[in-house]
């Protein structure tokens, strides 16, 4: 098996070669027959037949298994298939091949189905390479040529290559007729090869622009990339792959050398393509056309694209220009030109940013807030681990916050769902005036529900605070955290006699607008979470100045200095 991927040279009862998996000049990869083994002597690759097919092919292990067992003769039992072997692929396979071979060989015949294709600047080569064809223009070409009996219509009827008519369509001639008619026939392909299904495109226009095969026994959609085979095909080691939205782009970025082009068919891009993808690479580009189409489906991949991420994976998106698509824009400028774009391509911890920040006005304090509850749902599908860390701390960067205060903060999960644009806050105006704990009373007061967003570890936080007005904020929080107020006035008539109350009301009057519960919440869990920071840098200041004037600490002073940098370390992280 190895052998028809490595040139062999005989050793013995042994094998010798170049290593396929280093470079290398002088043959230090041995092949044992007899133990079913290979070995490198330059890079330490070794393992067994199968690891020598997903190691070299890329192959996942089920399919490594089903290629090894395909040679052998063997059958192999599905998953979820019911476990039976299926002998009944061989002659669905058999037929897809020879109606593959039929279609090619009729775009040779027709001059008009050839032409389209050359104007669209596909070479004779490239068709080749596809396998690329055409179905002509009748009803019953496929049927006459491949439904002779009984059997063999069935077959074309699961493999989806024709139709049957309903009852009363049936008068005279034949019950069934060709899916697809007068149509550039784009085989997918499977992992070895084999074609499964059809994509056909109309010549010209008509509607629909695009026929797919229906589901089959052999074709689930929204599992199959296209491209992938001939992608593999093209380099024995792929390193990233560029995931596109059409039949065309592919085939044309192949053309230009672009070898590592994937489709999906005509669908979203699902989780089960991303599995797929990142078994074989670390590295994906998603090309989607600038319209707003595009950005939808983009929208929708990088949904999917959020479980996988993980460090040493890199998903990026690339916009292209409103009226370009792969296909288009490789045509005019070239591969070079290309790749420097996709060199370009955003991160998707930026186009995450990028998307939910322009839907929230991060300008503004509340705006800011906003984007931290929009947020929370994407960092949280991504599985836990460095990556999401980073991620985390790229959102608090935008946010404003510590990492772990933003986390603290989602975790607290009290926060009322993100307003609809429709009722956000005017743009403009924020509070950001006056003393941190002034801020802090004016959210309470406006706002007397955001004191049960408050966290226990955040109220104990500002204990040791000696800010002036401290005492007022301490007070209203905890009477507000214990018996829960709804309005601004409640808490005006409540504190109206108490130390204190009598600044509520002038307090309130005096700060900019303030119409956000969401942001409020936000935004006074923040200022306790700063006033306990300030409390903690005012301590750690006394116990340096101490350190520096008498020359030592205290055992206690000590632990509690190496506790306080810890927290500090832990904030600017
Ligand atoms: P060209 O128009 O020939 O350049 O093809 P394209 O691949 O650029 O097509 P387009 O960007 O319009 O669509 C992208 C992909 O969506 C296609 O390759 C198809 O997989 C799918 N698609 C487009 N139109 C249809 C349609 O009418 N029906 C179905 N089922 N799929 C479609
Ligand atoms: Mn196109």
């Amino acid at each position: 098996m190895v052998a028809s991927r490595v040139q062999l040279i005989k050793a013995g009862r042994e094998y010798k070669a170049r290593c396929p998996f280093h470079n290398e000049k002088t043959a230090s990869f041995w092949v044992s027959p007899d133990k079913q083994f290979y070995h490198c002597f330059g890079c330490g690759a070794h393992g067994t037949a199968l690891r020598f097919l997903m190691e070299h092919d890329h192959m996942a292990f089920p399919e490594a298994v089903e290629e090894l067992a395909g040679r052998l003769g063997l059958p192999v039992p599905h998953e979820g298939g019911g476990g039976a072997p299926r002998p009944q692929d061989a002659s669905l396979f058999d037929l897809m091949a020879r109606v593959t071979q039929f279609y090619a060989e009729t775009l040779q015949r027709d001059e008009r189905a050839k032409h389209y294709l050359t104007q669209r600047g596909l070479t004779a080569e490239i068709l080749q390479r596809f396998a690329i064809g055409y179905a002509p223009d009748a009803w019953n070409t496929l049927l006459r040529r491949f439904g002779a009996d009984e059997p063999d219509r069935r077959t074309l009827g699961e493999l989806g290559l024709i139709i049957e008519r309903e009852g009363a369509q049936v008068r005279h001639g034949e019950r069934h007729y060709d899916r697809f008619r007068d149509r550039i026939m784009f085989p997918i392909r499977d992992s070895r090869g084999r074609a499964i299904a059809f994509g056909g495109r109309i010549i010209d226009r008509g509607e629909p622009k695009y026929l797919n095969s229906p589901q089959t026994a052999l074709f689930h959609k929204g599992r199959e990339l296209y491209g992938l085979y001939e992608a593999r095909l093209a380099r024995s080691s792929l390193k990233r792959l560029l995931v596109v939205e059409g039949y065309m782009d592919v085939v044309r970025l192949h053309q230009a050398g672009i070898t590592y082009a994937v489709a999906t068919l005509g669908t979203a891009t699902t989780a089960e393509h991303l599995t797929r993808v990142f078994r074989l690479v670390a590295e994906v580009v998603f090309a989607f056309d600038g319209d707003r189409a595009g950005r939808g489906a983009a929208w929708r991949a990088l949904q999917h694209a959020l479980p996988e991420a993980r460090e040493g994976r890199e998903i990026r998106f690339l916009f292209l220009p409103e009226g370009h698509d792969p296909d288009t824009l490789v045509g005019t400028e070239g591969r070079e030109a290309f790749e420097k774009r996709l060199d370009g391509a955003l991160p998707l911890s930026e186009y995450l940013v990028r998307e939910l920040s322009a839907q929230c006005d991060i300008v503004h304090a509340d705006g800011r807030a906003r984007f931290a509850e929009a947020a929370r749902p994407f960092v949280h599908k991504v599985p836990e681990g460095v990556y999401r860390e980073l991620l985390l701390a790229r959102v608090a960067e935008v946010v404003g916050l510590a990492p772990q205060r933003l986390q603290a903060l989602w975790a607290g999960g009290e926060l009322p769902a993100p307003a609809p644009a429709s009722v956000a806050p005017r743009a403009g105006r924020s509070v950001g005036r006056g003393s941190l704990v002034r801020q802090a009373i004016v959210r309470l007061v406006r706002f007397p529900a955001t004191a049960g967003s408050v966290t226990d570890a955040e109220r104990a936080g500002i204990d040791d605070c000696s800010e002036p007005g401290i005492d007022l904020l301490r007070a209203l929080l905890d009477d507000l955290r214990e018996r829960p107020l709804k309005i601004s006035a409640q808490v005006l008539e409540r504190w109206a006699a108490r130390p204190g109350g009598e600044h509520l009301g002038s307090l309130l009057k005096r700060e900019a607008v303030l119409e956000d519960e969401l942001a409020a919440a936000v935004e006074l869990r923040a200022v306790l979470v700063k006033l306990a920071d300030s409390v903690q840098d005012r301590r750690l200041d006394a116990l340096l100045a101490k350190q520096a004037a008498t020359g030592e600490l205290s055992e206690t002073e000590l632990t509690e200095f190496q506790r306080l940098m810890n927290i500090k370390a832990g904030r600017s992280r």
